[in-house]
């Protein structure tokens, strides 16, 4: 499924309008009810009770390695942040009796409740590409060819594109996309393999792949959050690959759990689109935490205490969008923050090291290590290729058909 934003239609815009004057405290997906401070016109923005089928088909579950593939150029800061992130999916944070807030792997366990079984994930290989082996124009087709080379037993490849690689439909309806192909048959009778790809938004379209760190360039407009990692684009990598890594587990080959067309599929992150803290709603992402210092916006911490702004994930168990940390953080930030110690990750620390104790980006470590030329050879077709969209979100424009990225 491909990460779709839409265009929204005047229809959508004046809906978002309505939504956005009469929502000030909508009722959060939580199912929390929520002190308002004026009567609202739920019925505009109720939402239905979100169902997405499941299809009888496989799920991943099990121990599963994510192979990385860098496709341009990446700092070390930058793919630090991403594989830090895959890393804490699995990875409990121990809080020894200290309170802390919700941390990755507890956004990572709704997946469990898709039939039942846990999906370990850690990262496994990762190939730095960052001579471009296919230029800086790709097609879906490229990316396929890009992830089929190498082991795919029990590990899903995940292609990351740098901010100045144009992949068709990035930027002009999609901010990323999984579907699986198929290995050549002579060797392993055409078995699927799952696939993902993200793009890094930052110079080419931050406001539709990388909100809410970045304004939206249609729609409601409410201030952009401070970027967890300091990073625009590659924190907006990580909501956009947590929504695929969450898709794929729960959908790898469109008979997994989603509602809609096959096609354009709603699946477990994508159907909750938007939404980030509770009371979110079209334009707004919702409660989330703050720190105090850096004002950097966030909702989970994984290891080495880094901070991550993660979206709300669909709970089969509920039937609705869970955003995290559920009842705390129905405070607003600061309250929550008086609660808890502030923590300071091992990336706050450097930067105060560094007297920098503000929001800029990470500086570009220089050196790369000696990059590995993919191999291109042409494989099976793919298939199933979806992606998802997130412009300026919105639960609303959520439900809209989405199409075939390829
Ligand atoms: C997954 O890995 C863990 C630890 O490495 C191991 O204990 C467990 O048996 C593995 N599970 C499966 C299903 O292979």
């Amino acid at each position: 499924m491909v990460i779709r934003f839409k265009l929204p239609t005047m229809g959508t815009i004046l809906l978002v309008l309505l939504v956005g004057l009469f929502s000030a405290g909508t009722a959060s997906a939580d199912g929390i009810a929520h002190i308002h401070p004026h009567p609202r016109m739920l019925s505009l923005v109720q939402q239905q009770p979100l169902v997405l089928e499941y299809h009888n088909g496989a799920l991943l579950k099990g121990n599963y390695s994510l192979t990385l593939l860098w496709y341009g150029s990446f700092s070390p800061a930058q793919r630090a942040i991403i594989v830090d992130f895959f890393n804490s999916l699995s990875t409990p944070i121990p809080t020894a009796g200290k309170k802390v807030p919700p941390t990755v792997a507890s956004w990572w366990r709704t997946t469990e409740s898709y039939k039942s079984g846990a999906t370990a994930i850690s990262v496994g290989r990762q190939v730095l590409m960052d001579r471009y082996p296919l230029g800086k124009t790709l097609t879906p087709r490229n990316i396929r060819l890009l992830a089929t080379p190498g082991r795919h037993k029990n590990i899903i490849t995940v292609v990351l594109t740098a901010a100045d690689v144009s992949v068709e439909g990035f930027c002009m309806s999609s901010c990323g996309s999984h579907g699986s192909a198929r290995l050549p048959w002579s060797k392993t009778r055409g078995a699927r393999f799952p696939y993902i790809w993200v793009g890094n938004s930052a110079t080419q379209c931050p406001g539709q792949c990388a909100w809410p760190f970045h304004r939206p360039i249609y729609g409601p407009q409410s201030p952009p959050l401070v970027a967890p990692n300091r990073d625009v684009g590659i924190d907006g990598m990580v909501i956009n690959l947590a929504t695929l890594v969450a898709g794929t587990v729960t959908n790898p080959y469109d008979q997994g759990f989603f509602q809609g067309p096959k096609e354009a599929p709603l699946e477990a992150v994508s159907a909750c689109t938007g939404m980030f803290g509770s009371g979110a709603f079209p334009g707004y992402p919702g409660n989330v935490l703050t720190d105090p210092v850096t004002k950097a916006s966030y909702n989970a911490v994984g290891i080495r205490l880094r901070k991550y702004l993660l979206p709300a994930m669909w709970n089969p168990k509920t039937s609705q969008c869970a955003t995290l940390g559920g009842a705390h953080l129905l405070i607003r930030g600061e309250l929550c923050e008086a609660s808890w110690p502030r923590l300071e990750s091992e990336t706050d620390q450097a930067l105060k090291r560094k007297g920098q104790h503000t929001l800029k980006r990470d500086a570009k470590d220089g050196s790369v290590p000696r990059p590995k030329t993919a191999r291109t050879r042409e494989y099976g077709k793919g298939e199933g290729v979806r992606g998802i969209g997130r412009w300026a979100p919105s639960p609303s424009m959520a439900v809209e058909p989405v199409g075939h990225l390829t």
